[in-house]
């Protein structure tokens, strides 16, 4: 059975400072549990700092987004080589807020993870409708779009490696998550498009995560599903108390 994935995305919340005092606490908490892969993803300047206090324990670290290249002229970008010098072990890459208010394409997702990839790195990789394509009945079609596009090219072993999170854009910090039955179908569509296009070993591999709106009070009725790993929580993962509610709320196998 899959390790069930709690990921943290603080977005662009906390200095320095807050992300220590965070993960003194929360690293603490984490000691006792047993099985399962944590990973917090504080803002690029702080990813060092959570490097040094989380070494040793089992909390990993995520940077929230790099750009393709090594290195060059790209004012303001950073690096996967950089995010793993830093200490970073995973990137979450295509995250909604980025496609919708930065412009990553499908393209621009699928070098970034090969950068991810080529630094040995795990990338977290974001995909998800809006609302108006979840009205039009687009839903599938859009979570085959993107995940064709984002694994292009990519081997049955790296597939296995990777973490995917669905996470649909109208339950992004709006309160509103998606009913079992709406995270269930997308879950199922996605490891069977995975089964079909890198085989059953890679599709088993993989974790899926659900993004959108998770709270400790609805953790355990997705976990219950069977295709959700785990999720990656916006909101609820600013604070310890609730962020390590979820994790144990995480339940099956934790
Ligand atoms: P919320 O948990 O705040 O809805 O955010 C979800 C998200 O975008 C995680 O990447």
């Amino acid at each position: 059975m899959r390790t069930p994935f709690l990921a943290a995305n603080w977005k662009m919340f906390k200095t320095v400072d807050e992300t220590v005092t965070y993960l003194r606490e929360f690293c603490a908490l984490t000691a006792g549990v047993a099985r399962a892969e944590i990973v917090v993803a504080p803002p690029f300047t702080a990813l060092r700092a959570a490097a040094d206090v989380t070494r040793g324990t089992n909390v990993g670290v995520a940077a929230q987004d790099c750009y393709w290249e090594r290195e060059g002229a790209f004012t303001g970008e950073v690096s996967a080589a950089m995010i793993k010098d830093a200490g970073a072990g995973y990137v979450i890459i295509g995250h909604s807020e980025r496609r919708r208010l930065f412009g990553d394409t499908d393209e621009w997702v699928k070098r970034k993870i090969g950068a991810v990839l080529a630094s040995d790195l795990t990338p977290i990789v974001c995909v998800g409708e809006t609302l108006e394509e979840r009205d039009a009945n687009q839903t599938l079609a859009v979570l085959d779009r993107q995940l064709d596009a984002a694994l292009d090219g990519l081997t049955p072993a790296q597939v296995g490696s990777l973490v995917i999170a669905y996470e649909p854009v109208w339950a992004i910090g709006t309160g509103r998550n998606a009913t079992p039955a709406q995270a269930g179908e997308a879950h199922a569509h996605i490891r069977a498009r995975l089964r079909g296009a890198f085989g059953q070993e890679a599709a088993e591999a993989c974790h899926v995560l659900y993004g959108g709106s998770v709270k400790p009070d609805n953790i355990k009725d997705l976990m219950a599903l069977e295709d959700v790993d785990g999720a990656l929580v916006g909101g609820a993962s600013l604070t310890v108390p609730s962020f390590f509610a979820i994790v144990t709320g995480a339940g099956r196998s934790v």
